[in-house]
Formats: C-alpha cells, structure tokens, sequence
C-alpha cells in the first residue's frame, strides 16, 4: 500500500480523529499515487497515523477511514461500518420507514450517502475514492437490508471536482419511479429517479414535528420553499385553517398537491413562483401569517458564495418578518454549512432591526438524529434552524 508522509504538526490533528489531510499537508508518497488508491498515512518520523483513500487532485487529498493500525480497508471493514450504521439507526425513535443509514464522516465512511426510503435506497458516491469501493458497498448493503432495489445518484458538484465519470440508475434490483413513505402521521410520495437530493429531505423529519408546537389552532401560515410540502402538511396536520405553500419546482409543486390528497389534507394554496418575487407580491397584497417557515436550498456551496447568501438571507428575513403576524412565529433554516448558526443570528438581528420588529428566539433545531455529526469537524453538522416569536 502506498504511504504517504504529512507535515511536522499535522500529526496532532489526525490523532485527534481529524479524518482529512490536505494537499499542502503532505510532503512525500512511497509511489506515486492514482486517484482512489488506497494509502497508509504516516507522521513525519513514520509512525502510523491511519488508513485512507486518496485524490491528489483534490485539495482534501486523502480521507482516512481508520485510525486503528489493525483495521486497514478492506471490504470486511466496509461492512463492519455499515453495520454499526445501520444498528444505531435501529435504536432511534425515528418513526418514519424513511431514514438515513449513512452520513459520510458522521458514520465513518467518507464520501458515502445512503438513505432508505421503505424497501429501497438511493446511494450516492461523492468522492473519487468512494466511488472506487463500490463494489463492496453495493453487496454489502444488499446482504445487510435485503433490499428490493438500489439507486444511484450523481451529486453533480461533488463528481466535478472529485473526477468522478458514473452516470447514476439502478444498480441493484428493481427501483419504481415512485415511492410512497410515512413519516410521523403522514404519508408522502417520493420520485427517487427525478426529486430533488436522494429524494427527499429527510434532514428535517425533526422540525417538520417541532414546527407543529408553533401552529396557532385555525391559524394561517406560509411554507417557503415548501417542496413537497413536508411543513405544510405537517401545519394543516396540527390544526392551522390554511397554508400558502410555495416552492419554484413546478414537479415539487404537483407532487406536494398529490401528497395533500393522499393525507385527505385541504387547506393548502400551492404556489409555483421565485420565493423572493412572491414573498414582495404578499407583502404588497397586505397578507400577514401567524406562522412563516423559511427553508431555502443551500444558497453558498463554497466560502466565495457566503456574502450573497447572506444578502439573500437578510432579504427573506426582511420579507418573512414583515409578513409575520405580532405574536406569531418565523423559523429559518440554513442547510449549507458554511452559513453558520452565528450568520442566521446576526443576520435575524439586522433583519429584525430595518423592520423595526422585536424578536426573541423560541427553539432552534438541527439535522435529524440518523444524521450524526462528528466534533473533528463541525461543518458535518450542516442544517440549523432558529425559531423567533416576532413580537
Ligand atoms: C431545502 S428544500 C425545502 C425542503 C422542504 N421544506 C421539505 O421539508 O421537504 C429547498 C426547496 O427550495 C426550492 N427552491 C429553490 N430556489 C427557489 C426559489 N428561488 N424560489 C422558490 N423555491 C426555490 C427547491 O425547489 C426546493 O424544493
């Protein structure tokens, strides 16, 4: 196996279970290695550090899978992970038949997305070196789920700057176009070949519950970014009169529509339209909401994007207070990790400020609980959400 030696002082950090080396950070390979190979990393004087996969194109170069010197990679390791993945999962409370079985580094396995929706999973590889274990990935989940089928997804993002060539489709059994899952007391529908993500945003099965603790019985609310309509059912399902629901998807659109039916849910305008435009075209028309929830999609992809994003949070803030009804309730959330908890709040204090409204924070909420995050990097924990009461 390749070996691959790190910079005086990078060893502090790998010991303390930080599972990337950077290019920068390293000073020598025993052979020059091919994207995917898998590497031994050492400290500068040669003792083990852990086993890995590495892209030397790739700023973050090597991913480490192993810190224990008697655990290199081999496919037995792949299903050991998957198992404890899948054990922890066993014991939450998740009450959906939908769930998360592996995220990533918060499971141990760098570059692995794998969520479950019934009797299916949607996989997706998001680095080069991933990817190149798949052959023991697939087999491993078949045995361990015994799954119908299994799905893959291509994150676009990640396989341009990871190298990766794979064209996505059914890798395992029979996929349907549509599934339909329950979470909590609902059901939705999921087009795993065409939605959005793996599917469907299971991240926030947490706050689509917590958001119900804020409906005004007979109350009216607006879901922005609605998707197809998590929160707006979840509103409708605890007692709010009606909901605006608007998402820029015309396809999540129609599907939240047929999800309202399924539930024999009324109550629900579905508006296909750009978020910010409406949001002005409401405000303008004098509407106002006991509840507003603002979900948007991840607006920084990277550290460059931060102050656009940020400009586009303060003005759905702005818009989403100013829309707010005095005493009721406003949840934001910000799914990209380099919009931080801090951002959300700075940003809520100046939105708060130009419209001349008080606020004071209620709840806050993070990814659901089959999404761990590890210390070592905080930005595995991606999805906040802050709760204000506007005043
Ligand atoms: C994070 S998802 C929302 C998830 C949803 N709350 C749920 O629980 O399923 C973000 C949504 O924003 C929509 N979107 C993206 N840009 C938009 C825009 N400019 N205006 C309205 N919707 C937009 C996407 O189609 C996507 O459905």
């Amino acid at each position: 196996m390749i070996q691959v030696r790190v910079r005086p002082g990078v060893e502090d950090k790998i010991r303390g279970f930080f599972p990337w080396v950077y290019k920068p950070e390293i000073i020598g390979y025993s052979k020059k290695p091919e994207p995917g190979d898998l590497v031994v990393v050492r400290d500068y004087g040669g003792r083990f550090l852990g086993y890995g996969y590495i892209n030397p194109q790739t700023n973050i170069s090597v991913r480490i899978m192993s810190f224990e010197k008697d655990k290199p990679i081999r496919e037995e390791l792949i299903r050991e992970r998957l198992k404890q993945a899948y054990d922890y999962r066993s014991k939450l409370y998740i009450n959906s038949n939908a769930y998360r079985l592996v995220h990533s580094e918060g499971d141990f396995l760098p570059g692995l997305i794998v969520d479950v929706y019934d009797q299916y999973a949607v996989v997706e590889f998001t680095t080069y070196g991933m990817n190149k274990l798949r052959n023991w990935v697939i087999p491993a989940l078949v045995d361990l789920l015994k799954l119908k089928g299994i799905y893959e997804k291509v994150n676009e993002y990640a396989a341009s700057i990871e190298g990766i060539r794979e064209q996505g489709g059914v890798l395992h059994g029979e996929v349907p176009e549509e599934v339909t899952i329950w979470e909590h007391d609902l059901k939705f529908i999921v087009n795993i070949p065409e939605g959005q993500k793996t599917g469907f945003f299971l991240d926030q099965r947490r706050a689509r519950r917590l958001v119900r603790d804020f409906v005004k019985p007979g109350g009216e609310c607006l879901d922005v970014f609605c998707h197809t309509g998590g929160f707006a059912l979840s509103m409708i399902k605890a007692g709010a009169k009606s909901v605006v629901a608007v998402d820029i998807s015309e396809d999540a659109i129609k599907v939240g529509k047929r999800n309202a039916e399924l539930n024999g849910l009324s109550g629900i305008e579905w508006v296909q339209a750009n978020a910010f435009d409406f949001l002005r075209k409401l405000h303008s028309e004098g509407r106002s909401f006991d509840l507003v929830v603002i979900d948007p999609p991840s607006f920084a992809k990277n550290r460059a994007s931060v102050p656009n994003a940020l400009r586009g949070y303060k003005e759905l803030l702005v818009r989403g207070l100013l829309l707010t009804k005095p005493g009721g309730y406003l949840a934001i959330y910000s799914c990209s990790f380099h919009i931080t908890r801090e951002h959300i709040l700075q940003t809520l204090t100046q939105a708060a400020v130009d419209v001349r409204r008080q606020v004071r924070v209620v709840a806050e909420s993070m990814q659901d609980l089959d999404h761990p995050w590890i210390l070592q990097m905080p930005n595995t924990l991606y999805l906040k959400g802050v709760y204000v009461e506007v005043v």
